[in-house]
């Protein structure tokens, strides 16, 4: 990607990974205008203090509601003419109200799978619906799309957490066609899922038992692995699913 003066455009960043996403850029010289966006921003006190300091501009967006996703696109219009780099950032796990990865079938909530489906698939694809037309703007804009290893069906050989598993392969899914359809033109964009490795936030603090040592990231040190991939991506990788390292996880 080559990096003059470009905006970038963080989903998800009241927090963890896209909280560091944020920080990492707004620290950048090659961005000049880094946008954040976050679902309640007066409770968002890291993010405010990022934008005092660093001068983030701050945007609420719920991404479970249509229409915050279509006015967050309006404001990010009104800022910036166009969005170089958009990182999908926002997902789900658990909750306060009680969603919980399943162990067992019976344990498959069809309400926790809807809110599930909601945050880690459909939202982050609504977003790329009403930003588009910005990433068009840019002569090769980058989406990444924050996902996860267990939402390879390849992969899955221990089963269990039927809700984020399924959401997020169905995230993958909604990546690679918007990838087919966002490749083609005279402004195509790259897009990508990423997976980050277990890192050290709120929704993997639960499960971090069982992490090997030295598999455990920081978030400073996760988003500056990924920043080496988003760097490097270029045409040939669009549609496809990398994890942190750069290696290619098959879907
Ligand atoms: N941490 C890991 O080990 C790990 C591993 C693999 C993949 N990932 C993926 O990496 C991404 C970031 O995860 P994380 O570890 O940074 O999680 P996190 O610390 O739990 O943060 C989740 C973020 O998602 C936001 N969010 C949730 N629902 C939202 C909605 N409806 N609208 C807008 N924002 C919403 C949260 O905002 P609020 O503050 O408003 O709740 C928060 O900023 C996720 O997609 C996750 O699936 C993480």
């Amino acid at each position: 990607m080559n990096h003059a003066a470009k905006t970038v455009f963080v989903q998800g960043a009241s927090r963890g990974i896209g909280l560091e996403f944020a920080r990492q850029l707004a620290g950048r010289d090659d961005f000049a205008q880094v946008l954040a966006s976050c679902r309640d921003p007066d409770n968002a006190s890291d993010l405010q203090d990022l934008a005092a300091k660093a001068g983030v501009r701050i945007i609420a967006m719920d991404i479970e509601d249509e229409n915050s996703v279509r006015s967050a696109a309006e404001l990010a219009a009104a800022q910036a003419p166009r969005l170089d780099l958009l990182i999908n950032c926002a997902g789900l796990l658990h909750d306060a109200s009680g969603i919980s990865p399943e162990r067992r079938l019976d344990q498959l909530d069809p309400a926790a799978l809807l809110r599930s489906f909601a945050v880690n698939a459909i939202g982050p694809a609504l977003v790329v619906k009403h930003f588009r037309h910005l990433l068009q703007r840019s002569d090769h804009a980058v989406v990444a799309n924050l996902s996860a290893r267990v939402g390879s069906i390849t992969d899955n050989r221990l089963g269990g957490w039927y809700a984020y598993r399924s959401a997020k392969a169905a995230q993958n899914m909604l990546t690679r066609c918007m990838a087919i359809e966002l490749g083609r033109g005279g402004h195509p964009v790259t897009l990508v899922s990423l997976h980050p490795g277990t890192v050290d936030t709120d929704l993997s603090r639960p499960f971090q038992r069982n992490v090997p040592e030295g598999k455990l990231f920081s978030s400073e040190r996760a988003v500056s692995q990924l920043l080496t991939i988003i760097d490097g991506l270029g045409p040939q990788d669009s549609g496809r699913f990398f994890a942190w390292d750069g290696s290619e996880i098959p879907w």
